[in-house]
């Protein structure tokens, strides 16, 4: 039996670090265990050029602990007035590794997102010239499509036709949480890879009304059936380089978690890597973890796997921690959904 296993320092995938107090606070624990991460560019104001982006990249390694080499990758966040031009001057200064795609009113901080898929199509023509990953939140946001569709459903009315428009477009399917993504993916070329995160790997939906309703167990796209859960652990497990880690560990301060209107996003940051690693141990595929964390991602972003190693060790008793913790005078809370974690990083 597996107590103790050293991989790759993994990188994270889908990471929102926020900015200011929030940045500084939840920064060293996301350091501490990846080499390097795809920052979201969801601020108010979001990242929409490559000075904003260059800030914000000094913001985030003057905020790094001590002694850290933790490198943040930055990306864009498109909108319906980006110009294809910025896109391509920014290529040639190799400002971003991804412009992201959040559809207007899809998650947190998406007002400015798209509003139609057809009004960037000039902007995806050169990104699909340049070869520049589009990184997808795949939701609709048709109120009258149910919330535990709304990926699926993405699938036929956005992304197959899509698809069919830019097919060697590199798309990134971030954080699947349902069967048919799994399926829709494994179904595509090399253009098309996701990422699944620690909590969709560990929750189903029952977990967001377990014991009455749990804003800290919600965050889109929301957590589905147990099958969907299947799907994502087996196609996390496979050891195909089309899934790779992304935790799209996203801070909130408790005091927006707990009101009417909760925000969407869970901060999972401390305890990722040990839900992800619980998760191959018990579906007996260990040795394929570090495909999945440390691996596979490098590889579609054209990166070599970082140069040191991380050691994960399995304790007798459930891992504890401090739960909350200060970021200026807000309370942030650490994901601890129902299952025990039995996993932690060796210092
Ligand atoms: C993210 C956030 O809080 O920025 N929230 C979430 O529920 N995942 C945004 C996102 O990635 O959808
Ligand atoms: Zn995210």
């Amino acid at each position: 039996m597996n107590t103790e296993i050293t991989i790759i320092r993994p990188d994270d995938w889908h990471l929102h670090l926020r900015d200011g107090k929030m940045l500084a606070a939840v920064l060293p624990y996301t350091a501490k265990i990846y080499g390097r991460a795809i920052v979201m560019p969801n601020l108010m104001p979001p990242i929409t050029s490559v000075n904003e982006a260059e800030e914000y990249r000094r913001r985030i390694i003057a905020a790094r602990p001590e002694g850290s080499n933790f490198e943040p990758l930055m990306t864009c966040y498109l909108t319906d007035a980006t110009d294809p031009e910025d896109i391509r001057a920014a290529c040639a200064v190799k400002a971003f590794h991804a412009v992201k795609l959040f559809p207007a009113g899809a998650t947190t901080n998406s007002d400015n997102g798209v509003t139609s898929i057809k009004n960037v199509y000039p902007v995806l023509e050169v990104m699909q010239e340049l070869g520049i990953p589009l990184s997808v939140h795949g939701e609709v946001v048709d109120p009258e499509v149910d919330i535990f569709d709304r990926e699926a459903v993405f699938i036929e009315k956005v992304l197959i036709p899509l698809r069919k428009d830019f097919p060697e477009l590199k798309i990134i399917f971030e954080h699947l949480t349902c069967k048919k993504a799994v399926d829709y993916v494994l179904d595509q070329d090399e253009f098309t890879v996701a990422t699944i995160t620690p909590h969709h790997l560990v929750l189903t939906r029952n977990d967001l009304f377990k014991g009455g309703m749990n804003p800290y167990m919600y965050c889109l796209p929301v957590a589905k059936t147990f099958e969907d859960r299947k799907a994502l652990r087996e196609a996390a497990t496979s050891g195909n380089e089309k899934f790779f880690l992304g935790t799209d560990s996203a801070p909130h301060a408790c005091k927006n978690k707990e009101k009417e209107g909760a925000f969407a996003g869970i901060f999972n940051a401390p305890t990722s890597i040990g839900y992800v690693t619980q998760v191959f141990e018990r579906c007996g595929e260990l040795p394929r973890l570090e495909g999945f964390t440390s691996i596979f991602g490098a590889r579609f972003y054209g990166l070599s796997p970082n140069g040191s190693t991380i050691t994960l060790t399995k304790r007798d008793e459930p891992v504890s921690m401090n739960w909350l913790f200060k970021a200026g005078e807000d309370e942030v809370k650490i994901f601890n959904p129902d299952t025990p974690l039995y996993w932690e990083l060796v210092d």
